[in-house]
Parts: structure tokens; C-alpha cells; sequence
């Protein structure tokens, strides 16, 4: 359990905001220094999607995706925007979502929502997203709040919507890392923050590719 190794919630909340205030808005900014894997990232984020989205039956629409934790909209920009017809993104970070109006060009025409909000207090509109994408952000998330996000999350989406979530996973337990005050899970444990969330996993696949020295990246389609 996260709450095991989290300590006082507020300290936890306040650390993580003051350390992303001072890091630079920028692609290598998002990526702790590794920029350089954004594009392997995006592709094999592309692949694992895009299996779900189309016109056929049980299919995901394209309508409208929600990017959390979107930070300058590394992803909104490179992912999202080209599949989805319009993104809302929310982050705690209000500079990045200011500089994200500029890195996102002429393709930013077609983000409706700019969120400056934590996850822990952000209310999805229920019923608005084919597709709602959490990476690299539940590890700021005790277990209790991101129960509670996931489950806000399944009443923010339409019908045959799906949550993908791209993050860090631990070797075994949970690790704390008290630089940006985040945890990263291992597999069972978020596994289990899924299930209590109501959610189901229908497919699951490790970021090929990746550096060895960085924790396993694993995607997961929940519905
Ligand atoms: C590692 S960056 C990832 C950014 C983006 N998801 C990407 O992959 O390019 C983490 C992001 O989470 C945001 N963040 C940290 N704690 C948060 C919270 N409690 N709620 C929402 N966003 C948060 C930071 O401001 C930062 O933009």
C-alpha cells in the first residue's frame, strides 16, 4: 500500500507542486532529463491505442480525450490531437498549461479545456470522454485519491470510453521517491487500486525500448 510509505498527505501534495513549479516546461522537463525517449514513447503509446478506436461495434469514438497530468502537452500534442477531434487537459502546474498554448501551435485550436487542477480534486464533466489518458501522474495520487479519481473517471466517460493509464512500475511493493514526493507501484498493488475503482483491465503491455536503467513502463486499457 502507497499509504504505508507516503507519510502526511499535505507535505506529500505540497513537495510534489513546489518541485514541478522549478522544473523547466519543456519536452526533457516532462521526462526527468530523458526527452530523447518521447518519440518511442508516443509510438508505442499509438500502437497500443489505436487497436480501440474506430466506427465498428464496442469501438471507442474519437470525439473528445482528457489528457491528466498533461504537464506542456507532450502528448495532447504528438498522441491525442491527431487521433481525437478535440483534448481537454488538466495538470497542477499552471505554467506548463500556459506554455502548453504555445508548444501546441495551430493543432492547440482544438483544446477546449485547460484544467489547472490536482487530480485528487479534479471532477471529469460526466459523460464527456471517449478516451481519458493518465501518464506519468498516479505516483503523485495516494491510493485513496486515486481510487477516487479512477472512479470519477469512469462516470466522465461515453459510451465504450476507456481509461489508459502509462506509468512506472516497481519491481516488487511500493517505492517512494521523495525528490518530486512520488510513489511508483508494482503491478499488484495497482492492480488492485484498478479493481477497487470498479474497472477492469482488457489489455495490458510493457513500453518497449525504453532505457535499462528507468522502472518498467507498462500501459493498461481499463474499461
Ligand atoms: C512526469 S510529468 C508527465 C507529463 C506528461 N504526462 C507527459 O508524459 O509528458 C508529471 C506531470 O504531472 C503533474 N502533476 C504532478 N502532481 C499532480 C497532481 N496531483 N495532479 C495533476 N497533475 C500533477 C506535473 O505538473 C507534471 O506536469
Amino acid at each position: 500500500m502507497a499509504t504505508e510509505v507516503i507519510g502526511d498527505e499535505a507535505v506529500f501534495y505540497s513537495k510534489a507542486e513546489k518541485y514541478w513549479k522549478d522544473v523547466p516546461p519543456t519536452v526533457d522537463g516532462m521526462l526527468g532529463g530523458y526527452g530523447s525517449i518521447s518519440n518511442i514513447d508516443i509510438h508505442g503509446s499509438s500502437k497500443f491505442l489505436q487497436r480501440f478506436l474506430g466506427d465498428g461495434s464496442g469501438k471507442t469514438g474519437t470525439q473528445c480525450a482528457l489528457d491528466c497530468g498533461a504537464g506542456i502537452g507532450r502528448i495532447t500534442k504528438r498522441l491525442l490531437l491527431p487521433l481525437f477531434k478535440t483534448v481537454d487537459m488538466v495538470d497542477v502546474t499552471n505554467e506548463f498549461l500556459v506554455k502548453a498554448r504555445s508548444y501546441l501551435e495551430e493543432d492547440g485550436r482544438r483544446v477546449d479545456n485547460y484544467f489547472c487542477c490536482g487530480l485528487q480534486d479534479f471532477q471529469p464533466q460526466p459523460g464527456r470522454y471517449d478516451l481519458i489518458w493518465i501518464q506519468w501522474v498516479i505516483g503523485h495520487l495516494t491510493d485513496e485519491a486515486l481510487v477516487g479519481f479512477l472512479r470519477r473517471c469512469r462516470a466522465g466517460l461515453r459510451p465504450h470510453g476507456m481509461v489508459c493509464i502509462k506509468d512506472n512500475v516497481a519491481h516488487e511493493g511500493v517505492v517512494m521517491d521523495e525528490v518530486d514526493s512520488s510513489v511508483c507501484r508494482d503491478l499488484p498493488a495497482l492492480r488492485h487500486v484498478i479493481r477497487q475503482a470498479g474497472f477492469s483491465v482488457v489489455a495490458e503491455e510493457r513500453q518497449e525500448n525504453f532505457p535499462e536503467e528507468i522502472f518498467q513502463v507498462q500501459m493498461l486499457a481499463l474499461r
